[in-house]
């Protein structure tokens, strides 16, 4: 049976991170697909036994796509290993970036109907430059109140790769114990 991971993500980022997760389950001899969960309208998850998600913050809030396809399809969700990962920027505080200290996967875990086994938080990408001009001066607002880089000629990169490494092995574990 296959792997679904499915990935929303607006810059890439959250994309280039759960294809590394794809990468490492592989190698692994895991089944993977990787999808776009914006495209995703119907599918039929009989043909999956474990789950992955990853989904990047904008403006405060996940794709509603994500919210949507917890409830849709919680039961066959709840049945069987499942994963989710949030990305954003404010996980670049190392004390941000876990289920319980990071407020958009706190929130979102604390409404959504979906019980993930394993739940993570990965700090995101400042791509200034690749920005539309408006929301490249509100993320440089966002990033000034919050005491982070401003120079809007910048790209940094806050993933923690080690750290997108061990959760892969940590899916791995709750997969063959489940
Ligand atoms: C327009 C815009 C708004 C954002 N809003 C937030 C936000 O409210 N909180 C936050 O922590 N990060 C925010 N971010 C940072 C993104 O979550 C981060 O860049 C992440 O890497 C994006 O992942 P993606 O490329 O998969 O979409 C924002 C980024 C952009 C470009």
């Amino acid at each position: 049976m296959h792997c679904l991971l499915l990935y929303s993500s607006r810059d890439g980022q959250t994309k280039k991170i759960i294809t590394r997760i794809a990468e490492n389950l592989r190698r692994s001899g895991e089944l993977c697909e990787l999808r776009d969960l914006a495209t995703v309208k119907t599918i039929n998850l009989e043909s999956y036994d474990k789950i992955m998600i990853g989904a990047s913050i904008r403006y405060g809030h996940f794709n509603s796509a994500l919210k949507k396809f917890a409830i849709c399809h919680q039961q066959q969700l709840n049945k069987m290993p499942t994963a989710f990962f949030g990305v954003n920027l404010t996980a670049r505080k190392p004390e941000k970036r876990t289920p319980e200290t990071n407020v958009y996967v706190r929130n979102f875990l604390f409404n959504t109907p979906w019980k993930p086994d394993l739940c993570g938080v990965f700090a995101g990408a400042l791509l200034y430059p690749r920005y539309h001009w408006l929301d490249r001066i509100m993320v440089k607002m966002i990033m000034k109140m919050t005491g982070g880089e401003t120079d809007t000629t910048k790209e940094v990169e806050y993933t923690d790769w080690q750290q997108v490494d061990y959760f892969t092995d940590d899916f791995l574990k709750i997969v063959s114990e489940k």
